[in-house]
């Protein structure tokens, strides 16, 4: 199939657990067509440019994954047929690399390995036999990604359209030692209720992610305007017209952008930490208020407003004992701000004074982490 077909395709956005109701939200408001909740990872339907466009403007979804089959899959031949019926030389040539994943809770099948090679011999096979050469496998940087999922007698195919995931922006130039997944940063904004409009203040930047997703979002910037490259454009079938469509999408959403912002303040006690934000500001083409301080010696003040923040965690960063409970005293006098905070510690919700409007279980670099949000009365 050519990319600028019309044809209506099933695509299904991953991201992670705890973030489904607000990806579901968020392509909504993007427009996709038959978004349906559901645990794991968001269907909707859609063009192939559809799914460029996905991968352009969702601030949440890890990747945007099209797709290509779907049948009945019991044995491993039931696997190795289906996917030779996909026309593979639509999407790789021999001179492209391709890879393979699965995971299947199919008993016939149940080593997800053993699927994947299955569906590797598939494709090398039918292009062997069609074109007389093969594609080689390169796990780590493949034009073409494969994945299939086996379940309940039936196999989906899907290949992925972004490549490196979507988290990978492309503006943090500079690193903290536990930073936030952009990805997860968009997700708690928009789980926080923040409207766009009000001030927004991380007193514990890092490296910045939280502000600076505040700031693409509040600008109308799509977050993958800032990448150079996305993985459907290393297709057999991304030809030149197909990227004159991607280019013209592009200057379309660059278009949209907003010049007007709320006051998005990250500020630090680590110098470098606020210079690494800076930096990653500049990257991301947003501009914050940059603070290098403690937040318990100089808490958010002025205007009421949104605090959305990622504090250190005993197992991850070094830092002062007790702190956990001190910034809880601290939040607990924050009256009139919305707070939003991503820990693994319980601390937080025994000491904050006020009940949760609600609580989401998120895992975040290997911890699983509850994202709290308070209104604090
Ligand atoms: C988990 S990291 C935040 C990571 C950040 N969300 C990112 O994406 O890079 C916690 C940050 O809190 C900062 N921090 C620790 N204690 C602090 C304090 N008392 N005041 C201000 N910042 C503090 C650390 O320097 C560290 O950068």
């Amino acid at each position: 199939m050519h990319p600028l077909s019309e044809d209506m395709l099933e695509f299904h956005a991953a991201t992670i657990p705890g973030t489904e109701r607000v990806l579901c939200e968020e392509l909504r408001e993007l427009g996709f067509a038959s978004v349906r909740l559901n645990r794991g990872g968001i269907p909707f339907r859609g063009t192939m440019q559809d799914g460029w466009r996905a991968c352009l403007q969702s601030r949440i979804a890890a990747r945007i994954q099209m797709l290509v089959a779907r049948f009945p899959c019991r044995t491993p031949d039931d696997l190795y047929y289906g996917v030779q019926g996909i026309d593979w030389q639509t999407y790789l040539s021999q001179s492209q690399t391709f890879a393979v994943s699965a995971v299947s809770r199919e008993d016939a099948l149940s080593h997800s390995g053993f699927a994947a090679l299955k569906v590797k011999d598939a494709i090398v096979d039918q292009l062997r036999k069609n074109i007389g050469a093969r594609p080689d496998v390169d796990r780590e940087d493949a034009d073409v990604r494969v994945f299939a999922h086996i379940a309940n007698q039936k196999a989906a195919i899907y290949l992925d359209l972004a490549g490196d995931p979507l988290n990978k922006r492309g503006y943090r130039k500079v690193a903290g030692e536990a930073p936030l997944r952009e990805t997860i940063a968009a997700a708690l904004l928009r789980m926080a209720g923040w409207d766009r409009k009000s001030p927004l203040s991380d007193p514990m930047c890092g490296s910045g992610t939280i502000a600076i997703e505040a700031a693409l979002w509040a600008s109308n910037i799509a977050p993958g305007l800032l990448r150079e490259r996305f993985g459907f454009e290393r297709w057999a079938n991304f030809d030149a017209e197909a990227a004159n469509a991607l280019r013209l999408l592009r200057g379309a959403l660059r278009g949209a952008s907003r010049g007007t912002m709320p006051r998005i303040v990250a500020a630090d006690q680590n110098a470098d930490m606020v210079e690494a934000a800076r930096q990653n500001a500049r990257a991301a083409g947003v501009k914050l208020a940059f603070r290098t301080h403690d937040v318990l010696v100089n808490p958010p003040s002025g205007e009421k407003g949104f605090l959305i923040t990622n504090p250190p965690y005993g197992q991850r960063l070094e830092m002062a004992p007790d702190f956990s409970r001190h910034f809880a005293a601290m939040c607990s006098r924050l009256h009139g701000w919305r707070l939003g905070i991503l820990t693994a510690s319980p601390v937080y919700q025994q000491a904050i004074s006020a009940k949760p409007l609600h609580t989401t279980a998120i895992p975040n670099g290997g911890l699983d982490c509850t994202f709290l949000v308070y209104d604090m009365p």
